[in-house]
């Protein structure tokens, strides 16, 4: 009980203290996640090429095949042990888990979108799927991205 109030109370703190800050998350992280996540982004990377190409030729099935796989990868949704959610929530601030989230909400978009046949759509979601890569890198992975270093937009 008193560990529970206690990481709850780390938990409010650390949504504080690194909501607008360009704060690496990977030296947080246990091994385990480190892997977890590491294979995701390989994941999430290897499809988007394809997607792209799906998106381009008008491949509706394999575009919402692809939109799906990439929802599918949220390291949250499966893999996940409790312990490894307990640790994944300790080490990153509540804003990760909140672009992650929207990241694989717009990916299930995309998917609706190809099974519509909605070529215009699928491309808008496409674009702000690589907006919320850049926005999750740019705050939380500039150790592993130092492009994002000088095109940083103000933070307080
Ligand atoms: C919610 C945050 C978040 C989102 C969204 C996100 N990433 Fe990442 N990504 C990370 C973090 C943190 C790292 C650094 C840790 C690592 O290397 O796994 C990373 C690393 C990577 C890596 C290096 C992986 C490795 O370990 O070799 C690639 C490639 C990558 N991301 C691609 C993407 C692409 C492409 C997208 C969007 C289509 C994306 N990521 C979206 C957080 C995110």
């Amino acid at each position: 009980m008193r560990k529970a109030a206690f990481h709850l109370a780390f938990l409010v703190a650390a949504a504080g203290s690194f909501a607008h800050a360009a704060e690496p998350v990977w030296p947080r992280l246990t091994e385990r996640l480190k892997t977890l996540l590491s294979s995701e982004m390989q994941q999430i990377s290897d499809a988007m090429g394809p997607l792209t190409t799906a998106i381009a030729t008008g491949d509706h099935d394999m575009a919402q095949h692809l939109g799906i796989a990439i929802r599918d990868s949220f390291i949250l949704k499966k893999s996940l042990t409790p312990q490894d959610k307990q640790d994944l929530l300790g080490a990153v601030p509540a804003e990760f888990v909140e672009i992650d989230r929207e990241f694989h909400r717009l990916a299930n978009k995309l998917a609706g979108a190809a099974a519509k046949k909605d070529s215009e759509l699928q491309e808008v979601y496409l674009s702000k799927m690589v907006a919320s890569c850049i926005a999750c890198h740019r705050q939380f992975a500039q150790d592993v991205f130092p492009g994002f270093a000088d095109s940083e937009s103000t933070v307080d």
